[in-house]
C-alpha cells in the first residue's frame, strides 16, 4: 500500500509517499481502508517536535512510528475473528491518535478504541475533519459544570479546535464570545457565537466582561493575561503548555488556592465521544468545517499550509484506490 513515510524529525520534506507492507488486523482488529484523513496541527508537533515531552512519547532521536495521521474515514475491509460490532463494509470514522497511521491507503484499528459508524448525513470528507477538533475541545468542555448557563471566551474560534469548541459549548448551552479575524466572523457566528472579537483590533483581554471559562485554543495568550477577564472561580484553559510549559504548573497550582485556575485535562480518545459526535452530526447539531482540501500526493504542501497556522478548521487529504 502507499504511505507517507517520515524516518526522521524534521520539515515537511521529510514526508515521503512510498510502498509499504499493507497490515493485517490482528485478532481484535479492523483493517480500514482509508478513504480521506486530515493533517492537523498533532501530525505536525509530531513530525517536528517544539517540545521536548513529545519526544519522549514519540521517539528521542527519530520518530518511533513512521507514519503520521491520525483523523480517519473509510470502509472496513476485514476484521479480526473477535471482533463483533463491525463487519466488512461498514462505513467508519475516528481516531487513531496515539497510534496514528491514517496517512496510508489502510491502517488498523483496534475494535474498542475510538472508531464509529460513520454519521449517515456525512461524506467521508467531511467525516475525516470532524474528530480531532472535536476530541480535543470536548477533552476539556467535560471538566466545566455546564449545569448553569456558562459565558464562554474561545480564542483562536476559527482553527480546528477552536471552531468545534464553539460548536460543543454552544450544544451544552453557553454564551460564547469568539476571537477571531473579521473574515470568519460570519462563519464563527453560525457555529453558535454570540458575541465576535476581531483580534486583529482588539486585545480580548481588554474587552471589560468577565468569563467563568477562558479557552485559548491556539495557545496564544496566558493564564496571567486573562486573570482579569474571569469571574472570581473563573478557569483558563489552553491548548499549548505556554511559556516554559507554564501552564502544567498553574494546573498542579491554582486549583488548590480555590479562585482562579488554571486546568490542563489530559486529552484521551475515548470510542464513547466518538459516537457522541455522530449523533450530534445526525441531529444537525455539529458540522464539519474544512478549509482545504488536497490529493494525497500533495501531502507536503497540505502540511506546509497546515504548519502556517491560518487555517479555517481542518484541511482534508482524499486517498483515492486503485483497486
Ligand atoms: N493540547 C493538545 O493535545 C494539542 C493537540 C493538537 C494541537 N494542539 C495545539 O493547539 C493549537 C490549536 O490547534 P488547531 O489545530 O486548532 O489550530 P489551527 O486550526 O491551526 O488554528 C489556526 C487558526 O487560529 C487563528 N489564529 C492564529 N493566531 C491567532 C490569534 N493570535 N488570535 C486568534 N486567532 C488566531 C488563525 O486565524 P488567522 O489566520 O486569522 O490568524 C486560524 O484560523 C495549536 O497551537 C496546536 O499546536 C494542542
Amino acid at each position: 500500500m502507499k504511505a507517507s513515510v517520515n524516518t526522521k524529525y524534521g520539515p515537511p520534506e521529510v514526508l515521503e509517499i512510498k510502498e509499504v507492507e499493507k497490515p493485517s488486523p490482528k485478532d481484535n482488529e479492523l483493517l480500514i481502508k482509508i478513504h480521506a484523513t486530515t493533517v492537523n496541527r498533532t501530525d505536525c508537533g509530531f513530525r517536528n517536535p517544539e517540545y521536548f515531552i513529545v519526544r519522549i512519547v514519540g521517539g528521542l532521536f527519530a520518530p518511533r512510528k513512521h507514519i503520521l495521521g491520525t483523523e480517519l474515514a473509510g470502509e472496513v475491509e476485514a476484521i479480526g475473528k473477535n471482533v463483533k460490532t463491525f463487519k466488512p463494509g461498514d462505513q467508519v470514522f475516528g481516531l487513531s491518535t496515539f497510534n496514528f497511521g491514517t496517512h496510508a491507503e489502510y491502517v488498523c484499528v483496534k475494535e474498542e478504541k475510538a472508531i464509529a459508524l460513520k454519521p449517515t448525513n456525512m461524506s467521508y470528507q467531511e467525516a475525516a475533519a470532524v474528530c480531532d477538533g472535536a476530541f480535543l475541545a470536548y477533552a476539556n468542555l467535560k471538566k466545566i459544570d455546564f449545569s448553569t448557563p456558562k459565558k464562554v471566551l474561545v480564542n483562536g474560534a476559527s482553527g480546528s479546535i477552536g471552531s468545534s469548541t464553539v460548536q460543543l459549548a454552544k450544544y451544552l448551552g453557553a454564551d460564547i464570545t469568539a476571537v477571531c479575524d473579521t473574515k470568519r466572523a460570519e462563519l464563527v457566528k453560525s457555529l453558535g457565537a454570540n458575541k465576535v472579537i476581531d483580534y486583529t483590533k482588539e486585545d480580548f483581554t481588554n474587552c471589560g466582561e468577565l468569563f467563568d471559562l477562558v479557552f485559548d485554543s491556539v495557545g496564544k495568550s496566558s493564564f496571567g493575561k486573562c486573570k482579569k477577564i474571569l469571574k472570581p472561580k473563573g478557569i483558563y484553559i489552553s491548548s499549548e503548555l505556554g511559556y516554559m510549559s507554564q501552564n502544567i504548573f498553574y494546573a498542579l497550582f491554582t486549583p488548590l488556592f480555590g479562585g482562579k485556575k488554571v486546568l490542563f485535562p489530559i486529552p484521551v480518545d475515548k470510542k464513547e465521544d466518538i459516537i457522541f459526535f455522530k449523533e450530534l452530526i445526525e441531529v444537525g447539531k455539529y458540522k464539519a468545517i474544512i478549509d482545504r482540501t488536497y490529493p494525497f500526493e500533495q501531502i507536503i504542501e497540505a502540511t506546509k499550509y497546515v504548519e502556517a497556522g491560518e487555517k479555517t478548521g481542518n484541511v482534508v487529504i482524499t486517498i483515492k484506490h486503485n483497486n
